[in-house]
Parts: C-alpha cells; structure tokens; sequence
C-alpha cells in the first residue's frame, strides 16, 4: 500500500491554508471522478482499470511469451508517454547487471544519428556463436506522426526488413485506432497491431499495450502489475485520503511562490520512475505560466552534487521523496580482521539500513534547511507495488492540476518547437 507523509511540507504551510487546499483538492478529486473537469475526453486512464481487458492482457502476455523465446533484442521506439513509463518499470523491475534475454534497447526518443548508427551496428555484429541476433522492434506512436519515432522506425524497420525473411512478424505497431501514417504503413505492410485508445493520453497510457507490452517482454508480470493498479484504483475511490494531503500540501506551496519540486528517490531503481513522474507532471501541469517544475534527483549520489543546492540555495523548491520500506538486498557490511577503513561500526549493518539513515538525515537536514519534504512510501519494490504508484501519481497529477485551473490532458506548448522545426526543415 501506498503510504503519503506530508508533515515534513505542512510546517512550511499555515493549518488554515492547508485545510482549505484539503477541501479544493476533494472538490478537484471529485472533478475527476465525475469526469467534469476540462479534458474529460482522456479520463480512459481510470476506465481501464474500472473494467479490466483480460482478454487484451492475455493477448499481450501471449505475445510477449512468443517474442521472448525467440528474441535477442526486443526495441521499443517511442518518446514521452510513448516510451518513459516502460523504461521506467523495466529499470525498477530488472536486477542490474543481469542482462535479460531478451535485451530491451530504446530508440526514437531523441534525434541522435551517432546513437543509431551505433545501434545499427551493435544489430549487424553476430552473436558469440556466429549467428545472426534475432531482433524485434515494437514502434509506438499514438499520433503515428512524431519525427523523432519516425525516423528511427524508418532506419530500423528498412534494417528489419534487409535481414529477415519474416521481417513482417518481427514488427509491431502501438497506435491510435485509426488515421495517422502509422496506420497507414501497418495496413500496407501487415505488420501486427495494438491500440491506444483514443480517450488515453501519451503519458498516461503505461497501462495500455503501449507499456504492457515491452514490459512483458522484460519478463514482468504484467498481470500483478494491472491488477496492482486495479487495487489502487478501488482503494482510492473510496478513500483518496493521503493522496489528497499531497495535492493540498503541493498546491499550497506553488500558492505561496515555490517553483520546483525535486522528485527523487534513495533506490537507484526508481531513477526512471522519477523520470516517468517527471514527463506526468510537467507536460501537465506546466501552462498559463502556473506549476512547479518538476526537477529529479538520484540520491544519494546528487547529494553529492546538487544536494548543495537543496540545501542552501534559492528558497523555492521542495522535494518528493519515493521511498522503499522494506530491504530487498539481504547485503551487510562484511567483517573485517583489522578496522584499517574505520568503518567497524557498521559491521553487520544491511546496506538498506545505512541507506535508510542516509535517507532520515537528509530529510531531517533538508528539513532544517528550508525545503519542504513529502515522502512517498512503497512497502515493497515489486509488481503489484509498482502499478499502485503508477496509478496513484496519474491520479494526483490529474486531481492537482485541476487545482491550479489547467487542463491537465492536454500539451498545446509542445507543438511551438515542433513548428519551429518542421518550417526549419521545409515540412509542406
Ligand atoms: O503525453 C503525451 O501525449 C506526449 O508525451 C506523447 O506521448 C509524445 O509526444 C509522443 O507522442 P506520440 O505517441 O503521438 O508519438
């Protein structure tokens, strides 16, 4: 279960001005429940989970089971919501340093020839036995038009198609239900197909085929993970409780002139998660020149760069901090004969506890340096956890951005650079 600590933020904000962003953020939880908020075509995020699509999981499952007997490279291409949320659970999920087959690579995120010219050639050299890799490529798109997806898909897929006969059953396409160019090239070419529904936005589609599918790939449970999800959902209808302090509490501080709100983690892990929370709550809260800047960290090893910053410089920023109660490594400091490293007092001690104490005091030190802290507790790190997270925070990012009067579906902003650029690069 999901748990919310806010009283490290609440002494940063006035008993009154809290219970008043207490009753604004029920009437905007009631908003988005009723579905009467701006933007209440994309509230397909919560009736996924209201009426599970077995039939769709077990298809993906399937799927994925087939591809992972087969695959040595399995490539996501996609940006924002198209890509983060998989990239996310994926990191969170899989041990490090353990490299699954298959290898989940990424592309289409960003425009960079070098990284695709590398990763054509990592495709092209043979595995240790001589042999060809066998490699599958999943583009997403809703829209079925973003370049830096397009692009990447067109060097991959003329790749795919150069090097295997059965090039047509190594492709999949997520998109919209229908329009676009990427319709258009899976209609022509066969390829198979998973749907985005129209009522899901990019960053709020993690539980759709667009995440379930490359997650699955990875050997996640995706099942446990939905269904985590699912018991969220229940959970929070009935009781958005704590959620709701944490809609107040941030509410409240942007009120007051905050501008950033450092998301971060103690668990390495969660450092995608962070990045997911991030694209959420900044391309939905960031318009009409209101939200705060969602800035990540990864502690503690920013603690060691701009964990100077948080705690002396400018004054307006808080901090979300995602915590794990319990340890899921069983590493203690080993003994030693000598105390030559001085460090005997640790002997003994699990690493997640050391961690956890690192946690405690920066919290504690962050605290006393001005910054208002909200932590956000998992039990465990693991399936069923992960999808309540998932849920919780599109479920806050929606009943906070209401808060602050803006449509929180929606990105109006995103397409001034991409004007910019396509008259730039003579676009018709
Ligand atoms: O949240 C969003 O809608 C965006 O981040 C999109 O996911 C992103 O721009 C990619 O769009 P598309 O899936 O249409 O390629």
């Amino acid at each position: 279960m999901i748990k919310v600590d806010v009283e490290g933020a609440k002494k940063f904000i006035e008993n009154k001005s809290f219970e008043k962003g207490l009753e604004d953020a029920s009437e905007a939880f009631q908003k988005v429940k009723d579905g009467y908020g701006p933007g209440n075509e994309w509230l397909g995020w919560r009736r996924i989970l209201e009426n599970p699509n077995d039939a769709e999981l077990d298809r993906i499952d399937q799927h994925a089971q087939s591809i992972r007997e087969d695959a040595d490279i399995f490539i996501v291409c996609g940006i924002g919501g198209s890509f983060q949320g998989a990239m996310a659970i994926v990191e969170a999920l899989q041990k490090p340093f353990i490299s699954g087959r298959p290898e989940i690579i990424f592309a289409g995120h960003q425009m960079s020839g070098r990284y695709l010219d590398s990763l054509v050639h990592y495709l092209n050299t043979p595995k240790e036995d001589g042999t060809r890799k066998s490699v599958y490529l999943n583009v997403i798109s809703k829209s079925g038009t973003t370049l830096e997806t397009a692009i990447a898909f067109r060097v991959i897929r003329k790749w795919i198609h150069e090097n295997y006969e059965d090039a047509k059953d190594r492709i999949i396409a997520t998109t919209g239900p229908e329009g676009g160019v990427l319709n258009k090239i899976i209609e022509e070419f066969g390829y198979s197909k998973y749907v985005i529904p129209d009522d899901v936005g990019g960053r709020f589609s993690v539980l759709t085929p667009v995440g379930l599918l490359p997650v699955a790939v990875a050997g996640i449970d995706i099942q446990t993970l939905f269904y985590g999800a699912v018991g969220e959902f229940q959970r929070r209808e009935k009781h958005p409780g704590d959620l709701l302090d944490y809609a107040a509490a941030r509410f409240e501080l942007h009120e007051k002139g905050f501008a950033l709100d450092v998301i971060g983690s103690f668990e390495p892990e969660l450092n995608g998660f962070c990045g997911w929370t991030q694209q959420l709550l900044g391309e939905s809260e960031g318009k009409e020149g209101k939200g705060l800047f969602p800035a990540i960290a990864s502690y503690s090893t920013d603690l060691h760069s701009i964990g100077q910053m948080v705690q002396q410089g400018r004054r307006n920023m808080m901090e979300t901090l995602l915590t794990v109660k319990k340890p899921f490594s069983k590493l203690a400091l080993p003994e030693t004969a000598d105390d030559t490293d001085q460090l005997q007092y640790l002997e003994g001690k699990l690493f997640h506890d050391i961690n956890q104490s690192a946690l405690k005091g920066t919290v504690s030190a962050h605290h006393s340096g001005g910054v208002p802290v909200v932590q956000i507790e998992m039990e465990n790190l693991n399936e069923q956890q992960l999808g309540e997270l998932i849920y919780f925070f599109e479920l806050f990012t929606a009943v906070y951005v209401y808060m602050l009067e803006v449509n929180p579906f929606d990105q109006p902003g995103v397409e001034n650079y991409k004007k910019a650029m396509y008259q730039l690069l003579g676009k018709k």
